[in-house]
């Protein structure tokens, strides 16, 4: 008889149903490993990713309109040289009577090389500026028809940023500007997904900085739940 109830027991309990739910267990902490990052990232606050520069690239009569510079200065004075950086900037003229410029970083959006001018760069009519506290800014007119390249990978970039060619995920990242007492001033650099439009007319789809090779826009964006620490 104590075998006959066992027999009983494993009826209602029978193996095929013991691992359909542990299956589903199993299944309930991968899901949850998965949701927590993604609901980590939608809360994260942006400020995690501000970057501010506030360097001062001089009188922006030194900008010819339409034309790019290759701007070249350093965002920590005490850190010296290893802190320069390049940017190119272009003055769009007057937008409702102010002025409109394009400030892209040259960080590659793929790995972070540094993307070139795909064009001449005019040596010979580089301007420094002596900044006030001895800082030295350097600008060198250049002339990128076909937009910017990367030697590391072969991306490609046209003259608003956007990526048109190659693995990066996104456009060239931007940094916002200042004008104070006549002069451009840089501030935080910020991400970009799309640009529409040129110039001063130009429609900016604009992100927290993110990291090389990350997505900033589309479902692909949600893989990147956190985001180390970048410049
Ligand atoms: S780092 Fe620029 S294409 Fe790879």
């Amino acid at each position: 008889m104590p075998e006959a109830e066992s027999e009983e027991e494993i009826d209602r309990f029978p193996r095929s149903k013991f691992l359909e739910g542990a299956t589903l267990g199993l299944g309930g902490v991968i899901g949850g490993l998965v949701t927590v990052p993604v609901l980590g990232f939608a809360v994260a606050p942006a400020f995690l990713h501000q970057h501010t520069h506030n360097v001062d690239l001089g009188p922006i009569g030194d900008f010819t309109e339409g034309q790019f510079v290759v701007a070249t200065f350093m965002v920590d004075p005490a850190a010296g040289e290893v802190s320069r950086r390049t940017a190119y900037v272009r003055n769009n003229g007057l937008l409702k009577n102010l002025p409109s410029f394009t400030i892209l970083s040259n960080r590659c959006a793929h790995l972070g090389c540094p993307v070139q001018p795909n064009g001449p760069i005019f040596q010979d009519k580089e301007k420094i500026q002596k900044i006030k506290g001895g800082l030295e800014v350097r600008l060198i007119p250049t002339l990128p028809a076909g937009g910017f390249g990367c030697p590391c990978h072969g991306g490609q970039y046209d003259t608003e940023g956007n990526r048109t060619a190659g693995p990066p995920v996104r456009a060239l990242d931007r940094y916002e500007y200042s004008i104070r007492n006549g002069n451009l001033w840089l501030g935080k650099t910020y991400s970009v997904g799309k640009v529409k439009g040129q110039g001063a007319n130009a429609q900016i789809a604009k992100y927290p900085l993110a990291g090389p090779g990350e997505h900033v826009d589309g479902i692909e964006s949600w893989l990147y739940p956190v985001d180390p620490p970048h410049g």
